[in-house]
């Protein structure tokens, strides 16, 4: 990486917005169970692979929380984003690529909780003088849904019942402003998936940003923007490592007969880019 003021500003921002500068409260403020449960899930066999197997064994070393929160796998109290150093890195990869080959549309990402990865997408369109791009920010703004009996795949999921998971808009509004990063091209789209995605106002994209968590939510974000994501766009998947998302994209990705190569990120993300033709 080079020392240019571009890069320095989008390392810093990194870093402050994983709040990996300062120590922090070694468990998440609101819900200390909240983490534990996380955790325990994917520790409980819920995670499949051999990446994943690899991680029950890291969990339950019970590493020092700082590298916890480095690589994503807490629910910090006080940071703005949950997804970790190497996720965030990639989410550079792929906007900055997309700018660099010209690849059309805006950015989106479904399932913001505090609003960290959108602000850094921001930060990425503001550091490369890119503003005009749009960045979508997709969520309910209160949490997870309910399991829909349609979805079998997220018959046990209990994540609607994490209030740490519900991060008002107004909270997500004011942590863009704290970054000086707000302004008409981030569009807020609250409301769940299943009701907002459509909207018309998004029209092509160069990056698809999926963290929902669940079949549904993952299943529901995939069908419809999938088709709007422009051919040498990136569709980022957060949480592949969780059995319920990564059913879903294996189920969109064989019913579309979508054959790009998944690659994994870190421990839970994971990423393809659309074929160019
Ligand atoms: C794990 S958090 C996202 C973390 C975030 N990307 C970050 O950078 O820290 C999951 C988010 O998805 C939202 N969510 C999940 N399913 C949803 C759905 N079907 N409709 C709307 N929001 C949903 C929740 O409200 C929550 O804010």
């Amino acid at each position: 990486m080079t020392s240019s003021p571009a890069n320095l500003y989008l390392d810093l921002l990194k870093k402050t917005l994983t709040f990996t500068l300062w120590p922090e409260p070694p468990a998440p403020a609101e819900d200390p169970g909240a983490r534990l449960s996380f955790l325990e899930r994917a520790a409980l066999g819920h995670v499949s692979g051999a990446l994943a197997r690899a991680e029950i064994g890291l969990f339950s070393t019970r590493r020092p929380v700082e590298e916890d929160r480095r690589e994503g796998k807490t629910w910090p109290a006080c940071a703005h984003t949950m997804i970790g150093l190497r996720r965030l890195d990639n989410l550079q990869f792929c906007v900055e690529t997309a700018l660099l080959e010209g690849v059309q549309g805006d950015l989106i990402e479904t399932g913001v909780w505090r609003g960290g990865a959108c602000i850094f997408m921001k930060g990425v369109l503001a550091a490369h003088g890119a503003a005009d791009r749009k960045v979508f920010v997709a969520d309910s703004f209160r949490g997870l849904p309910e399991p829909d009996q349609k979805y079998p795949a997220d018959r046990d999921s209990n994540f609607h019942t994490f209030p740490a998971l519900a991060v008002p808009l107004e909270e997500v509004k004011e942590n863009f402003r704290k970054y000086g990063l707000l302004d008409d091209n981030v569009v807020f789209l609250p409301g769940w998936f299943k009701d907002t995605l459509a909207d018309p106002a998004i029209n092509r994209l160069a990056v698809m940003r999926l963290d929902g968590d669940m079949y549904g939510s993952t299943l529901e974000a995939l069908t419809a923007l999938y088709p709007k994501l422009s051919p040498g766009g990136f569709c980022i998947i957060d949480d592949y490592a969780l059995p319920g998302c990564r059913k879903a994209v294996d189920d969109f990705r064989a019913r579309h007969a979508v054959t790009e190569e998944v690659r994994a990120i870190d421990w839970a993300g994971a990423f393809w880019r659309k074929a160019k033709t």
